[in-house]
């Protein structure tokens, strides 16, 4: 019986166009951006859409880096943190990740998805009365974050300042709200009007706390900060194949 009801399921994912498979793309070391497509030796692709925009995976200090930690501690990440303790060279990483940005500390996920579900989940969970008010293009990690918690929720048209400032508006100004938005939307490559130009009625201008991909600006009981530097974020850009996107 369960065999027919996931065939029948796997059936659906491919009639919708939602059964993924994966393109299988070998980076070529000193040749970045380019890669093997399928291993095959004809013309290399090129991929914009590794996360190493800068090309740093292929920088000789990197690689001599990683000869190196390989020597001394070998390989593997050792597991996760909360079973297998932390490591000097993730705790270095932190340090020098929450300098650049001038932050109290910093927290390093394996995944840009973990790391904005994780954050959302935590904060709204510390915070059940808080409005949670999210561009309606944000990705799904963020919409997945989002939805995983019980705060109320509102949906604002994507960049549409007008209509993030009515819900705000609605809202008592001594209640709590969040904010959510990217800086450059990595699904559809546009961006985010800069808070600065919010004018909201009902919240102060709102500090944008910020990874690469989700800038999200807090109007809660805290205090505002003068968003420190917004335009260096927006140089960032990436590709990605259009999943199916879900809904709050
Ligand atoms: C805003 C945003 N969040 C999360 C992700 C997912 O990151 P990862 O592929 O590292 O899980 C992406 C990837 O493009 C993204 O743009």
């Amino acid at each position: 019986m369960y065999q027919a009801l996931l065939r029948e399921q796997l059936e659906i994912l491919k009639s919708s166009n939602q059964y993924r498979t994966f393109t299988t793309l070998s980076r070529i070391c000193g040749q970045y951006p380019l890669a093997r497509l399928d291993g095959r030796e004809q013309e290399p692709a090129v991929v914009w859409c590794s996360n190493d925009y800068l090309g740093m995976s292929q920088h000789p200090a990197v690689r001599e880096q990683m000869h190196n930690a390989l020597e001394t501690y070998g390989a593997g990440s050792g597991g996760s943190r909360n079973i297998g303790g932390s490591h000097e060279l993730y705790a270095s990483l932190e340090a020098s990740l929450a300098d650049w940005h001038d932050k109290e500390a910093a927290l390093v996920f394996p995944t840009g998805f973990g790391s904005n579900d994780a954050t959302l989940q935590c904060l709204l969970r510390r915070i059940p009365d808080c409005v949670v008010i999210s561009d309606e293009l944000n990705h799904a990690s963020i919409v997945n974050g989002i939805r995983s918690t019980p705060n109320e929720r509102k949906i604002f048209r994507h960049n549409d300042v007008e209509h993030l400032e009515q819900i705000l508006a609605s809202y008592p100004q001594g209640q709590p709200k969040i904010v959510v938005f990217e800086s450059v939307y990595s699904m559809d490559g546009d961006i985010a009007p800069s808070p600065r130009s919010s004018r909201s009625p009902s919240a102060t201008t709102p500090s944008p706390t910020s990874t690469r991909y989700m800038p999200w600006a807090c109007t809660a009981r805290a205090e505002p900060v003068s968003p420190p530097s917004w335009a260096w974020r927006t140089r960032w850009t990436s590709s990605r194949a259009p999943w199916p996107r879900p809904s709050v």
